[in-house]
């Protein structure tokens, strides 16, 4: 009858009572805490989740610090103080709960009539005093006010800006006007790297103040009850980061290191045409992801490898140093601009690792060679997607890769900062059941495993 946080209609009540019962066998038993926490919010239990959070919390926490390393229990210690914080925020919230102000969305008819229609099917509660209908030839101008009207409301309220620029993305709004607007309301959305307005979200496992952003909410409970509702998946996150510090700090071979090194170094590499090419300092995995990368592939033991986004091939490095370390094993990487945007600079890195005869680059579209590699039957093992990182370009990627893959097959993918990214993570949740996700050391990584096959019907869809 339950899932986590699920019952069926009419049987919250019930399910509710079954992961009290047993939350209070196992205190620390995070599956139950997040199905309570989960039906909380969903029933809007508000004073249930308050209690739960605050009578069961520091029981789980204090539990798993007993066995956590420093770096992980400071991490704790400053979530616990955000929670207390989260707590008392909460309290103020229930005692004003009639001044909770609601964001009206601005929609078309059409839209409206769908969400109506959606809430129904969901068996969700649909408020028609959540949306602002207007005609479909003011809707660009109208969104355009109230993003407008929200940024100019930064100071009042420090989340406007993030509300904002979320919802550019929800509307689909890309104006460079409003974008330099809430730039110069609130510069810290600024990237360092490219001056352009980020968007990150809060990872369970990054846990900087900044690096944090509001979800999509058009009220302050629901964004608590969010956080909180993550927090054990968070610490979830934590325990399997702490099963990875071994690996994290293995060295490769002496060879990939010293290339490695005058990589993250920043030098000057060789391309194709033998002259030494300047490289960025952004366009790479990260060393602990490539350690993930080594590691996963060193257990999986693939045939073939497959990459989409080669560029100056950090990740070929660390994947191809692991198919030598098995001594079996081929990489196919795939990048169409790697002559003429990287010089070839990704190619002749993978090379010099002297296994030349087991590693292929493909300088075409990923969503070209793809279907190529299907129609030929190849069959691939581990894919790493780092190419196209726009949604349709990913899913593409994805939905091509998953192709060529057999049950206990790997996929993993870079760049869940990203709102294409994750967007990704959720519509395959949501519909893939023949993939499942594996809990990833890095909060970066979503790492799949094939655990079926596709049997979805022709107009099998899940929203995500
Ligand atoms: C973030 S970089 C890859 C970094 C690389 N994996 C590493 O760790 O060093 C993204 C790469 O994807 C390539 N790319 C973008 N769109 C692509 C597509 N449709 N097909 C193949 N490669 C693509 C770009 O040329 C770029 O080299």
């Amino acid at each position: 009858m339950l899932g986590i946080g699920y019952a069926n209609i009419g049987e919250e009540d019930k399910a509710i009572k079954e992961w009290e019962i047993t939350l209070k066998k196992g205190p620390d038993n995070l599956v139950a805490l997040d199905g309570l926490i989960n039906l909380y919010s969903k029933e809007n239990k508000v004073y249930r989740l308050r209690k739960v959070v605050k009578s069961k919390l520091s029981v789980v926490i204090d539990k798993l610090k007993e066995d956590l390393n420093k770096e992980d229990r400071a991490y704790l210690v400053a979530e616990q103080d955000r929670l207390t914080g989260l707590r008392k925020r909460l309290d103020t919230q229930i005692s004003q709960k009639q001044k909770v102000s609601t964001f009206k969305k601005v929609v078309s008819k059409a839209e409206y009539d769908a969400a109506e229609i959606a809430a129904r099917n969901n068996g969700e509660k649909f408020s028609s005093s959540n949306y602002k209908v207007v005609d479909d030839d003011k809707l660009e101008s109208e969104r355009k006010k109230q993003i407008r009207k929200l940024i100019e409301s930064y100071g009042k309220d420090k989340n406007a800006v993030t509300r904002a620029l979320q919802l550019m993305v929800e509307y689909n709004i890309n104006d460079p006007e409003l974008l330099k607007l809430a730039t110069e309301k609130q510069p810290s959305m600024k990237s360092p790297d490219t001056g352009a307005p980020h968007r990150e979200i809060n990872f369970p496992i990054s846990g900087s103040a900044s690096s944090t952003a509001v979800m999509i909410s058009s009220r302050k409970t629901i964004k608590m009850r969010n956080r909180i509702r993550r927090l054990p998946q968070c610490l979830e996150a934590l325990r399997v980061r702490r099963d990875w510090t071994d690996r994290f700090a293995t060295v490769l071979p002496d060879d990939a290191e010293a290339l490695l090194k005058t990589m993250y170094a920043g030098a000057a590499q060789a391309g194709a045409d033998g002259n030494l090419h300047a490289i960025d300092s952004v366009t790479r995995i990260s060393r602990e992801q490539g350690m993930l990368l080594y590691h996963l592939c060193l257990e999986r033991k693939p045939k073939v490898v497959l990459e989409t986004g080669l560029a100056y091939g950090f990740s070929t490095v660390f994947l191809l140093s692991a198919l030598r370390e098995i001594g079996r094993g081929r990489h196919i990487a795939i990048d169409h601009l790697q002559s003429s945007l990287w010089q070839g600079v990704g190619t002749q890195r993978g090379l010099q690792l002297g296994v030349e005869d087991r590693f292929s680059v493909i300088e075409e579209r990923a969503e070209q060679v793809l279907p190529q590699l299907a129609a030929e039957r190849l069959r691939v093992q581990f894919v790493y997607i780092d190419g196209d990182h726009r949604f349709d370009g990913v899913m593409l990627d994805f939905t091509l890769a998953a192709r060529l893959c057999g049950v206990g097959a790997v996929i993993v993918f870079d760049d869940l900062w990203m709102p294409s990214m994750r967007c990704l993570a959720r519509y395959i949740k949501a519909n893939r059941r023949d993939w499942r996700r594996i809990p990833s050391p890095h909060a970066n990584f979503c790492i799949l495993e094939k655990i079926g096959t596709d049997e979805r019907e022709w107009d099998h869809f899940v929203g995500f």
